[in-house]
């Protein structure tokens, strides 16, 4: 299925889980593909195999990084079709307990990340037609014991999708959030949950209607679609991929 042939995804945390897979997703289609990230090793091991995947290690909160994306995409590729910020941190924050430094560290890597390099990436995105694509979360649409932080940041995530879509509409960019449930990737396994969180999410699956934790293929898919053409009409929508979580 080479629909994306000639199309550039810049995609954030593309070293692993979502990421990862929506660089293979993009690929898969023929697109190129700048896998930004901030492990080198994870970075080439997604683009192993992949000759139109380039990786570009560096954390995205330093104050050089939205330019250094955007620069290296367009001397690479020559646009920007695509902009994927899958890139997140999860951490268990119970109130009570929540430094300055965590709501700082929260907000500069799942929030102010991805508006600045939207912001960076305006022009190539409106010359190109392009799709802003935030990877927010099924959770960040309720409450969610323990997990404020987390959940204010893609809860936040949602608003700019819709603002966004409503401020870019004219410019011809489109902004969609896609919100996953469980999905099996290392995001519970790197960040500081501890194991009664994690054994919460693990038996979360068994009250959704489909039973069952996703894969990040499945959510990639959806990634990869909204890039197509036929979404051209498709534009501040946040499509849950997360087994009925958001529906019951
Ligand atoms: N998995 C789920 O159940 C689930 C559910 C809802 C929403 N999501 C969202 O989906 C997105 C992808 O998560 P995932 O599940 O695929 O987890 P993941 O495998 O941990 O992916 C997150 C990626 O973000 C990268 N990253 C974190 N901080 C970064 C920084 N400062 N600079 C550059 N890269 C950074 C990580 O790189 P390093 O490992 O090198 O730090 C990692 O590759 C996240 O936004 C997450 O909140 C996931």
């Amino acid at each position: 299925m080479a629909t994306l042939v000639g199309k550039t995804a810049v995609i954030t945390g593309a070293g692993s889980g979502i990421g990862r897979a929506a660089a293979h997703a993009f690929a898969g289609r023929g697109a190129n593909v700048l896998a930004v990230g901030r492990s080198r090793d994870k970075l080439a091991a997604t683009a192993e195999g992949w000759p139109s995947i380039i990786p570009l290690a560096m954390d995205i909160t330093e104050e050089r990084a939205p330019a250094a994306a955007v620069d290296t995409a367009m001397e690479s590729f020559g646009s920007i079709d695509t902009l994927v910020h899958s890139a997140g941190i999860l951490k268990r924050t119970p109130i009570g307990t929540i430094s300055a430094d965590d709501f700082d560290r929260f907000m500069a890597v799942n929030l102010r990340a991805p508006l600045l390099l939207t912001q960076a990436a305006l022009l190539p995105l409106a010359r190109s037609g392009g799709t802003v694509i935030n990877i927010s979360a099924s959770f960040g649409q309720r409450g969610w014991p323990e997990l404020s932080l987390y959940g204010a940041t893609k809860a936040g995530l949602d608003f700019f999708t819709r603002t966004w879509a409503g401020e870019l509409g004219d410019r011809g960019i489109r902004v969609v959030s896609v919100a996953p449930g469980p999905i099996e990737t290392p995001i519970l396994d790197n960040n500081e949950l501890d194991d009664h969180a994690v054994a919460t999410v693990h038996r979360l699956q068994e009250l959704l209607p489909l039973s069952r934790t996703g894969t990040a293929q499945e959510v990639a898919w959806w990634i990869a679609n909204f890039a197509e053409s036929l979404a051209a009409y498709t534009t501040g929508a946040i499509l849950p991929v997360d087994g009925g979580y958001g529906a019951v």
